[in-house]
């Protein structure tokens, strides 16, 4: 079969494009361990008072590691206090491993200006891990529309 020369050039180009395409994403996952967001655990919504996140809030781990297990609820981030808004306060360079479900809807969990966006099923415990290193005050937010609170469905991370 005779290919022209320019088009063996072009077929040769997308086949380095694509190889190129194919190591980064290999590399990502074995070298910089990229993995697709999944559920840790499933949970059945009605009994939360009988699982880890009958008391849901803040531990500390170790010097610098902190978990926090959170419930969302229509509406609000149940972190373990009464303020509709909390904050949860930590120093600068703490690992904090947030351990999350959601008690009713499909709600959104986002932290402003770092690498943490998820949704929170019922039904389903999700988990992310997250170092803050810069002082100040970084919201949570819903962002995944959950009913007509859902505008007020928001916390803070306060890091000092
Ligand atoms: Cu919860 Cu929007």
């Amino acid at each position: 079969m005779h290919i022209d020369r320019l088009e063996r050039y072009w077929i040769i180009a997308v086949g380095v494009v694509f190889g190129i395409f194919a190591a980064a994403i290999i590399a990502s996952v074995v070298v910089f361990g990229v993995h697709l967001p999944s559920p840790v655990g499933r949970i059945d919504p009605a009994k939360i008072a009988e699982s880890e996140f009958a008391h849901p809030g803040l531990t500390q781990d170790s010097d610098h590691a902190y978990t926090l297990h959170l419930v969302a609820k229509m509406w609000r981030f149940d972190v373990g206090s009464k303020e509709p808004q909390p904050t949860i306060k930590l120093p600068v360079g703490s690992k904090l491993t947030i351990i999350a479900t959601s008690l009713d809807v499909t709600h959104g969990f986002y932290i402003e200006q770092h690498d943490v966006n998820m949704m929170l099923l019922p039904g389903q415990i999700s988990e992310v891990v997250v170092t803050f290193n810069k002082p100040g005050v970084y919201h949570i937010i819903c962002h995944e529309y959950c009913g007509p609170g859902h505008q007020a469905m928001v916390a803070s991370i306060e890091i000092s």
